[in-house]
């Protein structure tokens, strides 16, 4: 008994004249008189099947779009056939009979979004799937080699990023908070491990209907011991060029069949360009799109501003008042924060946030009173800094925004299997 094979041994050449076992889905089908074509797809390729003994001919005639399937031939080459390759069918069974499969003409995206279970294993979102596999690879492969520890935290959290954005979960009576970031926790197994990084859920109540938000999204962060923010876009720059290279060498294939050139990916080397908020105002303003100093910058100015690089931009010493209270000022000039945003080229949005992180007990707790939380919930957060502090930074990549991009998707809903939006937890 041969064992079964993929598709992908036999596209790759050198089984001619051989019989081969194959299993997969019946993804087209096409029938005449005397000869059933059935293009079988598994999870490495797809390879058209002819079915023409009379002894299976009955059975292969049941089969339907989606079917799934066992079965044995000999290995031919046929230049008409997708990929050069077809199999004549010596064995054919039919192990699951598929029902009319709802997926045919009608693919606009929000019925797409309807089936998305059933929309998931399509050539296409297979090979955004596989692309997103090798990013997650190449966060902890990159993390590895830099003497990084993978590290944990609660996702019932009492601490926020941001108060607008929070939802609350009903905590046997109390009221708990979906983690928004295992930032707080890391500055707590930091004075222990040094470097540590994670990918974890992260939770956001976002209300706003954009094509780069969920609400349930893919977070890799990462947090050094005696790092500042010189060190840290150094992590950035190389952190998302070792993903672009990983993918660009490993899912060339994959990016092809999305209409993504890899010799793009490839090019996304350091060291990448860093501009001041300051700067980027004026840059702005050059562009006719005049923007109040100390406002956070919105999607049509973060766009706007990537058109001017062709690497990812690391935009740096953004207003004090608008960041999150664990951004320190800067010394040099208080009103702006030690901290960065990295924004991708094409589709123009922030990938990364990070920054240094305060050390200062009085200035932390009254940015939060600012924002109206209460700062005895940080309590434990701040005996980080009473024992032991020392200088530290990190910062938060947004994946799916990075497959997004990667991809070059219309909308981060597509670059997760299942997105969770405002309208959408279903399927
Ligand atoms: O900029 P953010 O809010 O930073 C933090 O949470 C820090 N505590 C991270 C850290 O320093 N450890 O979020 C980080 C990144 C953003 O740059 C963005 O890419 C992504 O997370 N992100 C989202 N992605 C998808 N949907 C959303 N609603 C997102 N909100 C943030
Ligand atoms: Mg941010």
């Amino acid at each position: 008994m041969t064992e079964f094979i993929h598709i992908s041994d036999v596209l790759a050449g050198g089984l001619e004249g051989k019989t081969v076992k194959l299993r997969g889905w019946a993804y087209r089908v096409r029938e005449q008189k005397d000869i059933v074509f059935v293009v079988l797809r598994d999870s490495s390729g797809i390879i058209q099947v002819a079915i023409k003994e009379p002894k299976l001919l009955k059975e292969a005639k049941k089969t339907t779009i989606e079917s799934s399937i066992e079965l044995s031939g000999v290995v031919r080459a046929d230049k008409r056939a997708p990929g050069g390759w077809e199999i004549a069918a010596t064995d054919f069974k039919i192990i699951g009979l598929a029902e009319r499969f709802p997926i045919g003409k009608d693919l606009s995206p929000e019925f797409l979004l309807d089936v998305r279970h059933l929309w998931v294993r399509s050539p296409k979102m297979c090979a955004i799937w596989k692309i997103r596999s090798t990013v997650f690879e190449a966060i902890r492969e990159y993390f590895k080699m830099k003497g990084y520890w993978e590290a944990h935290a609660p996702f019932f959290t009492k601490t926020s990023e941001s108060g607008l954005e929070l939802f609350e979960v009903d905590y046997f009576g109390k009221k708990l908070r979906l983690s928004q970031t295992w930032q707080f926790y890391a500055e707590a197994l930091l004075a222990g491990l040094e470097r540590i990084y994670t990918i974890a859920p992260s939770f956001r109540a976002e209300k706003s209907k954009t094509a780069r938000h969920l609400t349930e999204y893919w977070h890799a962060e990462m947090e050094a011991a005696w790092m500042d923010l010189d060190g840290l876009a150094k992590v950035c720059e190389e952190l998302i060029s070792y993903i672009c290279q990983k993918v660009a060498k490993e899912r060339s294939a994959e990016l092809k069949l999305l209409g993504r050139d890899p010799k793009k990916l490839a090019a996304i080397k350091p060291p990448f360009p860093r501009i001041t908020y300051t700067d980027a105002l004026k840059l702005l303003e050059k562009d006719g799109m005049k923007v109040v100093w100390g406002k956070d910058l919105r999607t049509p100015e973060e766009k706007q501003l990537t058109t001017h690089f062709d690497k990812p931009v690391i935009v740096m010493f953004y207003p004090k008042e608008v960041m999150a209270f664990y951004k320190p000022a800067d010394p040099k000039e208080p009103r702006v924060a030690r901290c960065l945003d990295v924004l991708v080229p094409e589709l123009g949005f922030e990938v990364i946030g990070g920054s240094e992180r305060d050390l200062d007990i009085k200035a932390m707790a009254a940015a939060l009173r600012a924002k109206g939380e209460d700062p005895k919930d940080y309590d434990w957060y701040f005996d980080t800094r009473r024992y032991g502090a020392v200088p530290h930074a990190g910062f938060g990549m947004g994946v799916d925004r990075m497959v997004q991009w990667l991809c070059g998707l219309a909308s981060i809903k597509d670059a997760i299997p299942f997105p969770r939006t405002v309208e959408r937890y279903y399927p």
